[in-house]
């Protein structure tokens, strides 16, 4: 029987079949229609001007929706009968292959991608609940996050030496948020955002140990801001501790559009893909963070005080201190079963028991030879200290409200098992990991336990292509292929909900997002529910399977093309030719869009 909180979704469809990567095209299940919410260059201030592809500036831009969305979420705004809601949308990175004409002068392009960076806050509107969501432009909530934003250090680390620099000698102050992927809301109505490559905006030394655990070098960055600002080379004299004001867990009120937002040293400084928190019955906060980076870490965070049910104020503290721990992972069948290939052990799955090994407990360092401050800011390196397990680059960890089991989106890693990197072990079964897979965590006892045990939930692919796969013991013949799992959802019912990033160089197929059944009978079951444009990613996946509607971000549709020879003309798909009607363009745009019977 289906444990209590599981039931039938009012969600139901039929899954798709994979879709080709060279589609240029969003796939929806039969019944189902979609259409953008936002796009990148909507407006979004009274003020702001339309966008135009052809004369695009950095002040036009930073009152425009900004570019390649990650982590998005829509909260209801009380009171409003279901009829107005806020969105949060993060802005990761910048295509300027496919942004800008060639022909646009070096210092335009710099200033336009610096402010399609950073966040969004944009309040919806609809006529019901069985209507699609439509952006209102110059909304009260309405809100861009800059480079110049000012966010507030919190925790050990705010005020260090560490973290100051000749512009903030308070080292509290930070501006701008970089490389914002994943994230997560919180019980408290907040949204948590995670800074993951930040390396790749700076010029520094690139000589120290810690430089090169961050993947720090001298070489120029892509983007060249170091060219406009001097902060983001740290050789520069007094901007020598700028990089490490980047890596954090960033948390920001959507609700209140003066607030100041956060970032939180408690978590750690590591290349965030983002934190998902979930109330221990204790009721400390327990947020589960995944280092993005091929042999990184998983990491936890506890919470020193303990949520107060409808005191905002006071949760939107928790954040602010507490414990840090770094997962290992025990297998329990022999080392010779674990073959490699993604084929079960003879005990019949992968398994195991884990410890969180302490970084910070009760304000202390537990790292021999450094100090709170230096564990919250070099944590990759505090965390090689105690021999965490080195995992196949931990996308999303999410908590399941229902059940309290924690998953782990591994992505991938091609270099497992390669040269002399570690081969495959039981919680990461396969060399040369293409495919990636899910790990399933069940805490012994509270949430805020030290120990646990665990399982992998899939090892991805196709079966069809004859890739070695498992579902949990569900027929592989019967799932849709999935591969390189990134975010997770749950819907109201507690199915798990993956979106993917990489599925065209892993398996062929375009990225989607799919449903998995993880209880019952048919627990493991994957089904396809939609499939991205030409080059996208599916990211911040929504359900809100309650109103029969899913919402994802399409991030870098047609990025392998040119802004002259583009690869994709979603979400506008402008006929050549033909004249765009009036916001269009016939160009890829980063979009969330809404999935809906219709
Ligand atoms: Fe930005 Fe880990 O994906
Ligand atoms: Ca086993
Ligand atoms: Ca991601
Ligand atoms: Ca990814």
């Amino acid at each position: 029987a289906a444990k209590e909180g599981f039931g039938k979704s009012k969600l139901q469809f039929t899954a798709i079949p994979s879709v080709d990567a060279a589609v240029d095209a969003v796939t929806v299940p039969a019944g189902y229609t979609w259409q953008p919410v936002i796009r990148w260059g909507d407006p979004i201030f009274n003020d702001a001007p339309d966008f135009d592809l052809n004369n695009q500036s950095a002040a036009a831009q930073e009152k425009q929706f900004g570019y390649n969305n990650d982590y998005t979420d829509i909260l209801e705004i009380p009171d409003s009968k279901g009829r107005r809601a806020v969105l949060f949308s993060n802005h990761e990175y910048t295509n300027e292959n496919i942004m800008f004409p060639a022909t646009m002068p070096a210092d335009q392009v710099r200033a336009v991608g610096a402010a399609a960076h950073g966040l969004s806050v944009v309040e919806l509107e609809r006529k019901n609940k069985n209507k699609p969501w439509s952006y209102v432009k110059g909304a009260d909530l309405n809100r861009r996050f800059l480079n110049s934003t000012v966010y507030e250090l919190t925790g050990p680390v705010a005020g260090s030496a560490l973290v100051k620099t000749v512009a903030d000698p308070s080292g509290r102050a930070i501006r701008g948020t970089l490389g914002n992927c994943a994230g997560g809301t919180t019980p408290w109505g907040t949204i948590l955002s995670g800074e993951e490559n930040f390396n790749g905006y700076f010029v520094a030394p690139g000589t120290s140990a810690e430089d090169k655990r961050y993947g720090l070098t001298s070489k120029a960055t892509a983007r060249q801001w170091e060219l406009d600002d001097p902060r983001w080379d740290t050789r520069n004299a007094g901007y020598e501790n700028e990089t490490n004001r980047f890596g954090w867990i960033v948390e920001v009120d959507p609700f209140d559009p003066t607030s100041t937002p956060k970032k939180h040293s408690s978590l750690g400084r590591f290349k965030h893909e983002g934190a998902n928190v979930i109330i221990a019955r204790s009721g400390h906060a327990v947020a589960y963070s995944g280092d993005d980076e091929r042999f990184d870490y998983l990491y936890k965070f506890v919470s020193r005080d303990k949520y107060r049910e409808g005191d905002r104020k006071h949760n939107m503290t928790l954040l602010s201190a507490g414990n840090l721990y770094v997962a290992k992972f025990t297998g329990n069948s022999p080392a010779a079963e674990i073959t490699g290939t993604g084929a079960v052990p003879s005990d019949g799955a992968f398994d195991g028991i884990g410890e969180w090994l302490p970084l910070v407990v009760d304000g202390k360092s537990a790292v021999p030879g450094m100090s709170v401050e230096q564990v919250l800011v070099y944590t990759r390196l505090a965390a090689d200290k105690v021999g965490p397990t080195k995992m196949d680059r931990c996308e999303d960890v999410q908590p399941s409200l229902h059940t309290g089991k924690v998953y782990v989106a591994c992505t991938n890693n091609s270099n497992r098992g390669t040269g002399a990197n570690e081969a495959a072990t039981e919680v990461n079964p396969r060399n040369q990991n293409r495919d990636g897979h899910i790990v399933e965590i069940t805490e012994t006892g509270d949430q805020t336990s030290t120990t646990f045990t665990w399982n992998l939930l899939m090892v991805c692919g196709d079966p069809a292509q004859g890739d070695v796969t498992y579902f949990s013991g569900f027929p592989v013949d019967k799932v849709s292929p999935i591969s390189c799992p990134d975010n997770l959802a749950f819907d109201s019912v507690g199915n798990l909900w993956i979106s993917t990033d990489g599925a065209p160089s892993g398996i062929g197929r375009a990225d989607g997002l799919f449903k998995v059944t993880l209880e019952g009978a048919e627990r493991g079951k994957v089904e396809q529910f939609l499939a991205v444009p030409r080059d996208a990613e599916t990211c911040g996946p929504i359900v809100h399977d309650e109103e029969r509607s899913v919402f994802v971000a399409v991030q870098h549709p047609g990025e392998d093309g040119t802004f002259e020879a583009p690869r994709s003309y979603f979400p506008d798909y402008v006929a050549a030719g033909s004249t765009p009607a009036a916001g269009q363009v016939r160009a890829p745009r980063p979009a969330v869009i809404q999935v809906f019977r219709g």
